[in-house]
């Protein structure tokens, strides 16, 4: 009873249990390996170890310090997965404790590096000089420090950000098959990041891929000058599995701390399918049992603790915010494997790339009708969304003639005007690699699609009308592009003025007088023939007709 107890008794143990204290935790931070093989200890007398803690094996000969990371908490061993090559550990080696969680250099003294997982500098630029770091696991903020995402991440990608925008703190996953131009998707949304305004810090994360695919992806962003605001992360195929399963974690650690500060940054990870087959075999060599297609039972929590981690955060917390697009390969497009549903389940929508539009040179292979995004839209520019939601119903009206028109020889007028603007929108949605476009430029070409403008044009000849269009708008009404750019929005005297433009420009680019010489303000007049202009408009009545 409280009443037995009394005051001075209490002390008088306290003060002999103080005096007989003799730091038992130095006693246990050193262990024994039972066990090793494959890149996984088994250690005796680490009672203590934290799940995640970093631990100190024997340095190699050459005297670099050889870390692990604990697993496994059993009831009287640790495993643990060593982050290097082990030929020279042997059972009965000492492993000491760090006390760490595993942790890494955050801050603008990461930006421009190229690290791996545990944020040693791979780019042979001398070390990081990091005043920070941040442990590479984290929990994800709650809901109270979360609002809905509000600010566009323009990706350069016509057919992204007009039909499924994205917003600065989503998550949108890119899944296809091998060699779908994934990889060459987060490069030009890197490279787009470099006028981004307020500044987007860009982290790409590289799992599982050779050495050679990401020194290119490495040598683009140097070219281009995007490692300015970009850091990637690295680990290889070659690189042990710890080490891969590790860097997404990382990398969001690095993204998390311009987030925290009232910053954006955006996390490329390319890709979760090569992070699961990794995460796949060190679980089974610590002997975790097998669930379906023999990943361990915590492989959905492996993806959903890494990406509830991107956020946009509340006005109060500075309103950073995180974006996440992760890859996903599928096997034969099937997207109902078990990792791709996991993803597809995690994330807020998905941009699905196909190997059949790759190979009939629809590139990027965005199949636009089974792409979605759940929340960007949001986000999205007024003048994105005004021209867009035209161009999102004539494509899906397109699609859905076009199986039909295979078979059928007469076609009614409305059906064929259909399929030629379908065929031109197509067209336009087409984009080379390494070249984002200004997102007023893309609402000036939507808008010349989705007006008609293009409805008589050959359909060879688009793509040319298109790349000669924007320098010519540029030169001559440089106060549309500027106007966009600035309201966001398309007045009525912006369309107007728009569609002068374009009636101007396609008279020129028929006579063929536009791809030779750009003709300019001045001599427009001696150029023109106002009899065409009239004529082309009168065969491009009925298809003007589809936009009332
Ligand atoms: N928009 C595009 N226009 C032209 N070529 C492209 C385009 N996008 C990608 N490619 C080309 O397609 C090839 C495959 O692209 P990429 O490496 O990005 O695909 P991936 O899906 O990441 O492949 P992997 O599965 O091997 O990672 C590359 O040679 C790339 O240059
Ligand atoms: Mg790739």
């Amino acid at each position: 009873m409280s009443s037995s107890l009394r005051p001075e008794e209490v002390a008088s143990v306290i003060q002999k249990q103080l005096q007989s204290f003799t730091e038992p935790l130095k006693l246990e931070s050193e262990g024994t390996i039972l066990q090793i093989g494959d890149g996984i200890a088994r250690i005796y007398g680490l009672e203590q170890a934290m799940m995640g803690e970093l631990l100190e094996f024997p340095p190699q000969s050459s005297g670099d310090p050889v870390y692990g990371i604990v697993l496994n908490l059993e009831e009287d061993n640790v495993a643990a997965a060593l982050f290097s090559r082990s030929q020279h550990i042997r059972e009965g080696d000492a492993v000491k404790r760090t006390g760490r969680i595993a942790e890494v250099p955050v801050g603008t003294a990461v930006v421009g590096r190229v690290v791996n997982a545990v944020g040693q500098p791979l780019d042979g630029k001398g070390p990081i000089a990091y005043e920070e770091t941040h442990p590479i696991e984290r929990i994800a903020p709650g809901v109270t420090k979360r609002q809905p995402v509000k600010e566009p991440l323009q990706t350069g990608l016509k057919s992204i950000d007009s039909m499924t925008p994205i917003g600065r703190g989503q998550r949108e996953l890119v899944i296809g098959d091998r060699q779908t131009g994934k990889t060459a998707l987060l490069v030009d949304t890197i490279l787009n990041q470099k006028d981004a305004d307020p500044p987007v810090h860009c982290i790409y994360v590289a799992v599982g891929q050779k050495q050679s695919t990401v020194a290119q992806v490495i040598k683009v962003f140097e070219d281009f000058g995007a490692m300015g605001y970009t850091t990637v992360v690295s680990a290889t195929a070659s690189d042990p599995a710890p080490m891969q399963y590790i860097a997404p974690y990382a990398g969001c650690a690095m993204g998390e701390y311009f987030a925290e500060n009232g910053q954006h940054a955006a996390i490329f990870y390319d890709d979760l399918s090569k992070h699961a087959v990794a995460y796949r075999e060190l679980s089974l060599l610590i002997r975790r049992p097998p669930g379906r297609e023999a990943y361990p039972g915590d492989v959905f929590y492996l993806h959903s603790r890494l990406l509830e981690r991107a956020l946009k955060y509340s006005d109060e917390l500075k309103g950073g915010s995180l974006t996440a697009m992760p890859v996903i390969e599928t096997q034969a497009g099937d997207v109902s494997a078990y990792i791709p549903t996991n993803v597809i389940s995690i994330t807020d929508g998905q941009i699905y790339l196909e190997s059949d539009l790759f190979y009939a040179g629809f590139r990027p292979a965005i199949n636009v009708g089974l792409s979605v995004s759940r929340v960007g839209g949001k986000a999205q520019t007024k003048m994105m969304k005004e021209v867009a939601g035209r161009l999102r119903i004539d494509l899906a009206q397109y699609r859905e003639l076009a199986s039909f028109a295979q078979f059928g020889s007469d076609l009614d007028k409305a059906t064929i005007a259909r399929l030629t603007r379908g065929e031109r929108l197509t067209e336009v949605l087409k984009q080379p690699q390494y070249s984002p476009m200004p997102v007023e430029e893309q609402v000036a070409v939507i808008f010349v699609a989705v007006r008609g403008f293009l409805d008589d044009i050959e359909l060879k000849d688009v793509k040319a009308f298109e790349t000669q269009f924007l320098p010519w708008l540029r030169g001559n009404y440089p106060q549309i592009l500027h106007t966009l750019k600035q309201t966001k929005a398309v007045s009525d005297e912006t369309s107007e003025l728009l569609e002068k433009a374009v009636g101007e420009f396609k008279s020129a680019f028929v006579a063929g007088e536009t791809s030779s010489e750009l003709p300019t303000t001045e001599d427009k007049e001696e150029t023109e023939l106002p009899e065409q202009t009239v004529a082309k408009e009168e065969t491009a009545g009925e298809l003007h007709d589809l936009n009332d």
